[in-house]
């Protein structure tokens, strides 16, 4: 099918990539002008694992070209919508480009065209979608709006389009539901040529879950909200088993083995970022208030994600005493590995407020640092760990990286100050930590040495001798 995509965030280049290897014609927009011509000329914008090469190789058969919103309102037969929907001061989504699109699409666009919104909106976008439609349209334009919501997770997001658990589409018509199952027919017998895995094993066929507009557009918020109030969930309990002396990973592991529960996202640590779960969870709490539904449980889970890079730096501020004058190393800038998006991510505002109490900061992120840099500004770009670590009085570890667990610890016994780690993601053990002669500080994980073990207080153990 010939489709469009108008937006080449991270989104919206996975989903015209993909479309093309699975064998559509596919004509991708980008309205900022610098980032289009960095497509245009085969540069990468973004990074994410295996979508340069999809890119590659889709544009060598001529199936995916970039240009204007005009060209790409003139090429398809649906039109993918994936621009931005950045958060409002008062937490609702912006959906001004949206709108912006919706305008466009009525004014440009003749004959019929499935319009399908693959951005994250609120409930009844798709409604209102249909009214601006009407409103503007000039051309005698005849169509349909679908949502699709996409669960595409940065730093996966190709094998997650390819290989997907499900495929929600909302349509209110059996015409844009019949397209939108032509559309993604090769992913649901799961028939084509992965690019990512050479002779892919045969997944699971993913579900095709066809429903109204509405219930799609809430499928989407409903899924990054509960996936972000588990992670609050376990930082709570984590929080809970450094004051009684207890270890969240085998709490965790005792429970995601119901499988009720299920034991994906349930690592503590330093909190959630991204460009999505912080601006979906607020969106969500907006979206219920004004439908006049208390759904204060969602800002309890925002409130103690927030909390997250505080409780930390008192870890950090616990073991140096003297913030001020300490030299520390970053490990990890991107709000998860895999990516260099620093959107929300944890390490600004801990950096932020490390540099505000007076430490010297040496940053390395394998990714991320081009985009840390402008926000960023005042700590120093390392090219690797080592050199992040040289003299360093602490080492924080605030994104797991696969790297930071292949590095020679000897070395780096030698060119730190203190042999200190923090841990902002339980991804290092404890106990070889400490063999390699580290002191080693994680989340929810006291009291995992016989250090830590005799310097803090355990209530469990006080209470159980007062007992007698
Ligand atoms: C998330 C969802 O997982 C996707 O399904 C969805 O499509 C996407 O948002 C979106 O709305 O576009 P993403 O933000 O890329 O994907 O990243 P996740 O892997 O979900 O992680 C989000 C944050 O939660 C990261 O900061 C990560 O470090 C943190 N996290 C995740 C934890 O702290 N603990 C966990 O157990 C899992």
């Amino acid at each position: 099918m010939k489709l469009s995509v108008i937006g080449a965030g991270y989104v919206g280049l996975t989903t015209a990539a993909c479309l093309a290897q699975i064998g559509h014609e596919v004509f991708c927009s980008e309205s900022d002008l610098a980032k289009l011509a960095k497509l245009q000329n085969g540069v990468m914008p973004l990074f994410e694992p295996h979508l340069e090469d999809v890119i590659k190789g889709v544009r060598a058969v001529g199936r995916l070209r970039f240009g204007s919103t005009e060209e790409a309102i003139a090429w398809g037969d649906a039109i993918f919508i994936c621009v931005g929907t950045p958060p409002l001061a008062n937490g609702d989504a912006d959906l001004c480009a949206i709108e912006g699109v919706a305008r466009a699409i009525a004014k440009r666009a003749t004959g019929y065209r499935l319009i399908i919104e693959k951005s994250t909106v609120p409930v009844q976008t798709g409604a209102q979608l249909r009214k601006h439609l009407s409103v503007h349209s000039t051309n005698g334009l005849r169509y349909d709006v679908a949502s699709n919501p996409e669960f595409l997770r940065e730093g996966t997001s190709v094998e997650d389009f390819l290989h997907p658990d499900r495929i929600v589409i909302g349509a209110d018509s059996p015409r844009a539901a019949d397209l939108m199952r032509e559309i993604y027919e090769p992913i649901i017998k799961q028939e084509f040529t992965c690019p990512v895995h050479s002779g892919c094993p045969k997944r699971k066929d993913p579900v095709f879950l066809a429903t109204d507009t509405n219930s799609a557009e809430l499928i989407k918020h409903a899924s990054n909200s509960f996936l972000a109030m588990k992670i609050s969930f376990i930082n709570m309990v984590a929080n809970l088993c450094e004051v009684v002396g207890a270890d969240v990973t085998k709490v965790a592991e005792g429970m995601g083995l119901d499988p009720r529960i299920g034991p994906a996202f349930l690592n503590p640590g330093i909190g959630f970022g991204g460009f999505c779960f912080p601006k979906d969870v607020q969106a969500f709490v907006r979206i219920a208030e004004k439908s006049g539904c208390d759904f204060s449980l969602l800002n309890e889970v925002e409130k103690i994600n927030q909390r997250r890079v505080e409780h930390f730096l008192d870890k950090i501020r616990k073991e140096l005493w003297v913030v001020r004058g300490k030299k520390i190393a970053v490990w990890g800038l991107a709000f998860k590995p895999n990516t260099d998006d620093i959107r929300f991510a944890p390490s600004i505002a801990l950096v932020k407020a490390l540099l505000d109490e007076g430490a010297e900061v040496n940053a390395y992120d394998p990714e991320a640092m081009e985009k840390a840099k402008p926000v960023l500004p005042a700590i120093t770009y390392c090219s690797n760990p080592y050199e992040a670590a040289e003299g360093a009085d602490a080492i924080v570890i605030v994104t797991e990286w696969e790297e930071f667990r292949q590095l020679d610890w000897d070395r780096l016994r030698s060119a730190v100050e203190r042999p200190l780690v923090l841990d902002g993601r339980n991804m290092l053990d404890p106990t070889e930590m400490t063999r390699r002669g580290f002191h080693y500080v994680s989340v929810g994980r006291f009291p995992m040495t016989p250090e830590q073990n005799a310097s803090t207080t355990n209530p469990v153990q006080s209470f159980a001798s007062a007992e007698g």
